[in-house]
């Protein structure tokens, strides 16, 4: 029998993430949203399409900068909520649309650009996803990818490894791990989008600081992230909430009561078509 998809492989498990999104995640994804900009000309006119834009922080930039944006996420929630952000800044030049990115509801060759911002790393299916983003790509076109970096740069993977470690000292993680980490070898992304076409594939690896108001603002992440969903299937509800609470004593110990920093290792791929 087949296997459930695990919940960040699942529309309803980014469903009951968006509550917290902004004030948690996209405080970091937003830094490499902006690093996409320096890797490609978007401008008035662009026909960009954003893959799982979730609340929308590429989408939105993209549209200030005068882009065509069509923004796609296959959790209805995350579209209703930038369809909100999309209507709060008047924007006429995103269109939002529910829809799989590995399977897009799209004309060949119909975009100059793609991108995608920490989306494919939760893709079952890669390689279809991949080869989805250059068959709606014009030739010469460009798609620009982001995964997570090395495990221990990674912030937030330590900790939370840590946290467990503290709050059940018993545990033996299982792998797999968190699809969050999905493509954070450079060389096994770069290849596998060789493999769909794309000609010139370059890594651009960086590190940002992920900066949250107080310890206490990971709560809220955690106990949405559907990216925990592995660690919490391994652990019981009383488990997992000791596990969140050492996470905010670790921080705490290390940050006081001010804002906390995390460093956060990623990959932003430049992928042209030929
Ligand atoms: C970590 S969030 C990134 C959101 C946004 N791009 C950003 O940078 O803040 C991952 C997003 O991928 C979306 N997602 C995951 N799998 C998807 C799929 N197969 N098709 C479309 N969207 C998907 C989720 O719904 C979620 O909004």
């Amino acid at each position: 029998m087949q296997q459930p998809l695990p919940a960040d492989q699942r529309p309803d498990g980014w469903d009951a993430a968006t509550a917290h999104y902004e004030d948690t995640v996209e405080r970091i994804t937003a830094r490499f949203a902006q690093k996409m900009f320096d890797h490609a000309d978007v401008g008035v006119g662009t026909k960009l399409l954003d893959v799982a834009s979730g609340a929308g922080v590429v989408a939105l930039s993209a549209a200030k900068l005068g882009a065509d944006v069509l923004a796609t996420d296959f959790s209805p929630k995350m579209a209703d909520r930038l369809r909100e952000r999309v209507a709060a800044e008047g924007l006429p030049n995103v269109r939002v649309e529910v829809m799989d990115g590995q399977a897009l509801d799209l004309p060949d060759a119909s975009q100059d650009i793609v991108t995608c911002n920490f989306g494919v790393i939760f893709f079952p299916d890669h390689a279809a996803g991949f080869g989805e983003f250059s068959r709606v790509l014009r030739s010469g076109g460009t798609a620009l990818i982001t995964t997570w970096g090395s495990p221990d740069r990674v912030a937030l993977f330590p900790l939370i490894m840590a946290a467990v470690q503290e709050a059940v000292p018993d545990f033996q993680f299982t792998p797999p791990g968190s699809n969050a980490l999905n493509f954070s070898d450079s060389a096994v992304m770069s290849d596998a989008l060789r493999q769909a076409g794309f000609a010139t594939v370059d890594a651009h690896t960086s590190s940002e600081p992920w900066v949250l108001p107080s310890a206490r603002t990971i709560e809220g992440q955690m106990q949405t992230n559907p990216g925990l969903a592995n660690l919490k299937a391994q652990i019981t509800p009383e488990q997992f909430e000791a596990t969140i609470q050492a996470t905010v004593r670790i921080l705490q110990e290390r940050h006081g009561d001010g804002p906390v920093t995390l460093d956060m290792e990623a990959h932003l791929f430049v992928a042209h078509k030929p």
